[in-house]
């Protein structure tokens, strides 16, 4: 399963990078405001600045909500770094989006999935990644596992393409569960991929480890 940090901000990002196991940054609207980015010009030498941080996939997103406004942000987004992807939101004129980007070889991925009906047609749409928002779902009471489960079925069903990129993942356990699954790509915050390494056993055994060797070397 691919590990893409879901944020804006450059230290987290480059924390995560230095780890050596980031595949790829998700971000937002929401994600940039909390960084304080602001105005067209900040939020694109942004993007550029996180391509050049980590080589693999950076989703940018459109705020556009009409196919012309969307294929034209998309079309700038896409020409700033060799590794933008640009997100999309899944609505009648986004999917229509997704179909142009599609078939000009421009990855899309498309974000606030929250059904399979909707995984099933970006996916037929021609979308690179489907972002289905778990962590939200959760908030209402909703499994969103059960959500990438179906996908991943439907998706196996008839060999599409589209990768499950699972978002709004809250806790280490959501990313243990997408990997159970099969999600391909899982969507999360720093504290949540580091939370991975933490046992309480692995901190008594090393301090265990670290106080005998000093015994042995009095
Ligand atoms: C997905 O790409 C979104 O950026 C993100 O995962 C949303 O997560 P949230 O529900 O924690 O805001």
């Amino acid at each position: 399963m691919k590990f893409f940090i879901d944020t804006a901000n450059l230290n987290d990002i480059k924390e995560a990078n230095d780890l050596g196991i980031l595949d790829g940054v998700t971000t937002n609207p929401s994600l940039m405001a909390k960084e304080g980015i602001t105005g067209e010009e900040n939020i694109i030498n942004h993007y550029v600045t996180i391509c050049n941080i980590v080589d693999g996939p950076v989703s940018a997103e459109v705020i556009s909500t009409d196919f012309e406004g969307m294929v034209r942000e998309g079309e700038k987004l896409a020409a700033l770094h060799k590794n933008i992807v640009v997100k999309i939101p899944m609505i009648p004129e986004g999917i229509k989006a997704i179909k142009y980007f599609s078939g000009k070889g421009i990855k899309t991925n498309c974000t606030l999935i929250f059904s399979a009906g909707q995984a099933l047609l970006a996916a037929k749409a021609g979308a690179t990644y489907i972002s289905p928002f778990l962590g939200r779902l959760d908030d209402v009471s909703t499994n969103g596992l059960d959500l990438i489960a179906q996908i991943r079925l439907i998706y196996d069903n008839y060999m599409f393409d589209t990768q499950i990129l699972a978002a709004s993942v809250r806790h280490p356990m959501h990313i243990i569960n997408c990997a159970e699954i099969g999600s391909d790509v899982m969507t999360g915050p720093l504290s949540a991929i580091k939370a991975l390494a933490k046992h309480p056993l692995t901190d008594i055994g090393l301090a265990q480890f670290l106080a005998d060797h000093a015994k042995g070397n009095n």
